[in-house]
């Protein structure tokens, strides 16, 4: 088996791709502006160090990201296939997002527009759509309520899913023949963000109130709609509030 590289491989979802392949006895590189362990240094955005790290794998995982700057993730799949064409076009396996091409999310229209570069990359390839991971959500939820009133999108739902799931799922693929468009990867239930907000105060054991707010904008709209749902594709088993009990438990304790 040849080596497979993992773009984003120290972040939560590469992380957690890294350990999947190597447990499946996969050699694993990991593409990182940092140096560590294992780790190949490069940066995707100005292309140092990717014909080192692509030279002579098999698959490359891309998990990378920059949500800070998004158009730098266009820039950066254009290096990566381009440098892939170098080393003898190994199968290209990305991470998208459930309804890119539904929610008018600047961040999405990003991910879509990578999409269709990979589609198009001459590579072969497999794209794995996946819904709002639980860390995700976390965040958010934690954000949110730093506020005396935590305040909620209202009539929007979310369909979170654990990303060590979705990891496994990836880990798979990149280690399968190419697939092109696999299928979706949600959740395992479809939750009102009202409800989120409550578990999350539940679990840290605060009160405060929650307030619906119906946000204006095409963006909201496209939420409330549920273009971000995947519910007949629910392969995720760990619920969020699985999820909650373990993280702010450990938060608590530790
Ligand atoms: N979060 C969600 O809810 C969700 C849902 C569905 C799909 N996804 C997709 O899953 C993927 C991973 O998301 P995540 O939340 O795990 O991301 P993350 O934790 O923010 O990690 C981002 C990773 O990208 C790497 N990176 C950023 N800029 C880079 C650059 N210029 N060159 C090389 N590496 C770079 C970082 O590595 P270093 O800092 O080590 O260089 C880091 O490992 C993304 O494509 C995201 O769109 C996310």
């Amino acid at each position: 088996m040849r080596p497979v590289v993992v773009t984003g491989g120290t972040g939560t979802l590469g992380r957690s791709v890294v350990r999947e392949l190597r447990e499946a006895g996969a050699e694993v590189r990991v593409l990182s502006r940092r140096a560590g362990d294992g780790h190949v240094v490069g940066d995707l955005t100005t292309g140092a160090g990717l014909d080192d790290a692509i030279r002579g794998v098999g698959a490359i995982v891309h998990c990378a990201t920059d949500t800070r700057v998004p158009r730098n993730d266009v820039t950066g799949i254009r290096n990566l296939t381009e440098a892939a064409h170098r080393h003898g076009a190994p199968r290209l396996v990305y991470v998208s997002i459930v309804g890119v091409d539904r929610v008018p999310f600047p961040y999405y229209r990003v991910k879509h527009e990578v999409e269709g570069i990979v589609v198009e990359s001459g590579l072969p390839w497999t794209i794995l759509r996946a819904t709002q991971f639980h860390d995700l959500v976390l965040t958010l939820s934690r954000f949110l309520a730093r506020s005396p009133v935590m305040v909620v999108p209202a009539g929007t739902s979310v369909q979170p899913v654990d990303a060590a799931e979705v990891a496994a799922r990836l880990a798979q693929l990149a280690l399968a023949a190419p697939a092109g468009w696999a299928p979706e990867f949600g959740g395992p239930e479809v939750v009102p963000f009202t409800d989120l907000a409550r578990a999350y105060l539940r679990a840290r054991g605060v009160r405060r109130p929650v307030l619906p707010v119906r946000l204006p904008g095409r963006v909201a709209r496209a939420y409330r709609e549920g273009g971000h749902l995947t519910p007949g594709h629910a392969a995720g088993r760990r619920t969020y509030a699985e999820f909650l009990a373990d993280r702010v438990g450990t938060e608590r304790t530790g």
